[in-house]
């Protein structure tokens, strides 16, 4: 499991904090394993970061912005392929690291569905296979369509390519639903990945890391004819859009899929709960190393699809399904060095440089150490981590990683010690600026207390002024925006609009720079005409690209709604700076009720509109980029759109989890308290303080069967 002891001892700003470093940097790898197929990390590191991000934002729920990447799948298409739309989302699993928490899972379950203790709930574990999952169309029992997953929405149109792979038949067999989707994983065996790359080294190609990115490689070709040279499979396991199901379990369904003519995996096996799930699991994992291609768990699905419906998904994953990992690998080698990365708000990040040892198949060489306590061998709230052991430059260190966790230094073997290692200690000073790094009281993470000046934050916050999801800058990368900074060319954003003016209408200095690498000829004129189109820009996209503390792109979409232009934005958010004093000032509340911002986000917010030199430096921005204005949308079509609904007392016909996530997917908000703002309270029997509360404010109140008949669910 991750470490994520040291979390309930966190502050709100320290969880905060990481929870924005953790979601941008899972948005890079994100970038970097789904479009370029060439993650930077293993998937054990990534799985780490992402399950800490969960454990913070389980502690803090507040903090859970949107779109976090908890919250969504994967990254958006790449260029090149037609794109598909998803009829039904394409939806990732929630992980199971032990025997308990896949327990609980089943517990969740009965909760949800208002099962009692002995009512059976009846799995289907299957193998996890590690490949790409790729959904096929099929009408009339005929192939139309293949897509890739892509964000979950929107995936890759790659027909041609799955056309090419042998366990994908053109045409299905028997009797077929009209529409059918078949959902499933692409993979690679072991023996044809060698084979492979050893034909691809020999004629000077690609050489693959591992088999999932070399089936990811190999069926995103744009040229099918590679493809089809590529020994790829498929296993089917899942749907998306049927006019008719063939079966009313998940294991009929993948009887149907055997007849059909698709591969389904024959390690997938019905069993009666939980504890025959488990025992499954130990069976696939005895024969996990002569399978001959990569899993690494097994998923655990409820078998009767009715049920699999009323449980319906959280965000992007489904509560009806489970990826039971395999356990974690562990292996000795030498903390080399620790270095110092100081992050776009200033925390000053220790990250282990290892010498590097090969855990569980893949090469770890850097692990973080999180802040300087975690060195020191203790946890936030002060308690012992490794048994207090600290960690000295030159230390025999024991680093863990399981298929889900991060490399970390677990422990640490003093006998091994070097003579006259001396305790690591932070330093006190930001090793790039030389100002002094401050760990304020209460706080786990010691900050540099330059702000703008100190080049390190500055650059961090320029490479995410231009990032994708902010103002989303063409051909101003990473790479360019550090050149452009050490140049003295860009320093803050209002800089990038007034380089063509500084370098001559043509930029022909910028035109000399050919000698950066990744800068050919014509990129400063495609440079300039990126900028141009930035010029003017969505209100939201502003808002994000600013690097408040604590606003992703969701939270910043939600604020230019609700604000509608800069100008109301920016008078409000003086406004409440203003009035500090006075947390209930009506600036304040008004951002304290958009959905998704709390306290500490809305501080956050304040703080910055506070803050002169930030001030001074949107308003020269403003000089060269025009917010455009946002309108709300409007809500969805259903009785309780945009609503918001109090439920209270016991509800008999499903469990309180149930109503809250089918008023939601109708659009409807549903709040914890009664206020002047509830629209309308369900009262189910021995209903208090609430229901006499809505009634002094003549809030509408249904009981359980008014709600359903409302909803239409009677
Ligand atoms: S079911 C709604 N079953 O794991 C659930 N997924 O982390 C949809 N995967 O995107 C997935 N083997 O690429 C399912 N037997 C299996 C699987 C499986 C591998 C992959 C799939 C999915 C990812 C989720």
């Amino acid at each position: 499991m991750a470490d994520t002891a040291d979390i309930e001892g966190l502050s709100v700003e320290d969880a905060a904090e990481e929870v924005s470093r953790l979601s941008a940097e899972i948005r890079g790898h994100d970038e970097a394993y789904h479009r370029r197929d060439d993650p930077t990390i293993t998937d054990a590191e990534y799985d780490g970061l992402k399950q800490r991000l969960r454990a913070l934002e389980a502690a803090h729920p507040e903090l859970i912005a949107q779109d976090s990447p908890t919250q969504t799948v994967g990254a958006a298409p790449a260029e090149g392929f037609e794109k598909v739309r998803h009829r039904v989302p394409m939806l990732s699993l929630g992980n199971a690291f032990d025997d308990t928490d896949a327990r609980d899972f089943e517990a969740r379950i009965r909760r949800f569905l208002n099962l009692g203790a002995e009512d059976p709930v009846a799995l289907v574990a299957e193998p996890k296979i590690d490949g790409l999952s790729l959904a096929l169309r099929y009408e009339d029992g005929r192939l139309l369509e293949a897509a890739t997953r892509g964000d979950g929405t929107e995936g890759e149109n790659v027909t041609a390519n799955a056309r090419t792979i042998d366990t994908i038949p053109e045409r299905l067999t028997g009797t077929v639903p009209e529409v059918l989707e078949v959902r499933g994983e692409v993979y690679m065996s072991h023996d044809d990945f060698a084979a492979m790359n050893a034909a691809q080294a020999a004629k000077g190609g690609k050489v693959f890391a591992n088999p999932r990115n070399a089936a990811a490689g190999s069926l995103r070709q744009l040229d099918s004819r590679i493809t089809a040279e590529r020994p790829l499979k498929f296993f089917a396991y899942s749907w998306g859009a049927v006019s008719a199901l063939p079966a009313d379990t998940q294991s009929g369904v993948l009887d149907f899929f055997r007849e059909a003519g698709l591969t389904v995996s024959p390690a997938a096996k019905a069993v009666s709960g939980i504890e025959e799930a488990l025992h499954h699991y130990r069976a696939i994992e005895a024969e996990r190393a002569t399978l001959g291609y990569d899993i690494d768990g097994v998923v655990y699905k409820v078998d009767r699809l009715d049920w699999q419906r009323r449980l319906g998904a959280r965000a992007s994953q489904p509560r009806w399904a489970v990826a039971h990992k395999f356990p974690a690998e562990r292996a000795q080698t030498v903390l080399d060095a620790i270095d110092i990365q100081v992050g776009r708000t200033g925390a000053l990040t220790p990250t282990a440089r290892l010498r590097p040892v090969t855990v569980g198949g893949v090469v770890v060489s850097n692990a973080t150490l999180h802040n300087e306590d975690y060195v020191a061998g203790r946890g936030a709230d002060g308690q012992p981590i490794r048994d207090g052991r600290d960690l000295r430059i030159g230390d025999t260190v024991t680093v863990y990683r399981a298929g889900d966790v991060i490399p970390k230094v677990i422990d640490v073997d003093l006998s091994r010690r070097p003579k006259g290692a001396t305790p690591w200690a932070m330093p006190d000073r930001c090793p790039i600026c030389d100002a002094p790094a401050v760990r304020e009281a209460g706080e786990a993470v010691r900050r540099c207390s330059n702000g703008l000046t100190c080049p390190a934050q500055a650059v961090e916050r320029l490479k995410h002024f231009v990032s994708r999801g902010a103002m989303d800058i063409e051909g101003l990368g990473t790479k360019q925006v550090e050149a452009f900074w050490t140049l003295d060319w860009v320093r803050e954003p209002a800089d990038i609009f007034t380089l063509r003016s500084r370098f001559g209408p043509d930029g022909s200095a910028l035109k000399r720079l050919s000698s950066l690498e990744g800068w050919g000829e014509r990129s400063a004129d495609n440079l300039f005409a990126a900028i141009d189109a930035r010029r003017s820009v969505p209100l939201h996209r502003l808002l994000f690209a600013l690097g408040i503390r604590h606003v992703g792109e969701t939270t910043a979409k939600l604020m230019a709604r609700s604000y509608g232009s800069w100008s109301v934005l920016r008078e409000a958010m003086s406004a409440a700076a203003a009035a500090v004093d006075d947390p209930d000032n009506e600036h304040r509340q008004h951002l304290l009720a958009i959905d998704g911002v709390g306290a500490v986000l809305a501080d956050a917010v304040i703080t910055f509109f506070a803050d002169a030199q930030d001030m001074a430096a949107v308003d020269r921005l403003l000089k060269h980029v025009t917010p455009e204005d946002e309108v709300a949308t409007v809500a969805a079509d259903s009785p309780v759109a945009g609503k918001t609904v109090v439920f209270t007392g016991k509800l008999e016909k499903m469990s309180r989890d149930e109503a809250k996530a089918r008023a939601e997917s109708l659009g409807a908000k549903v709040a914890g308290s009664v206020s002047a703002k509830t629209d309308l309270l369900v009262a189910g029997p021995g209903a208090g303080s609430k229901l006499k509360k809505a009634e002094a404010l003549g809030i509408e109140t249904l009981d359980e069967d008014g709600w359903l008949d409302l909803i239409g669910d009677a």
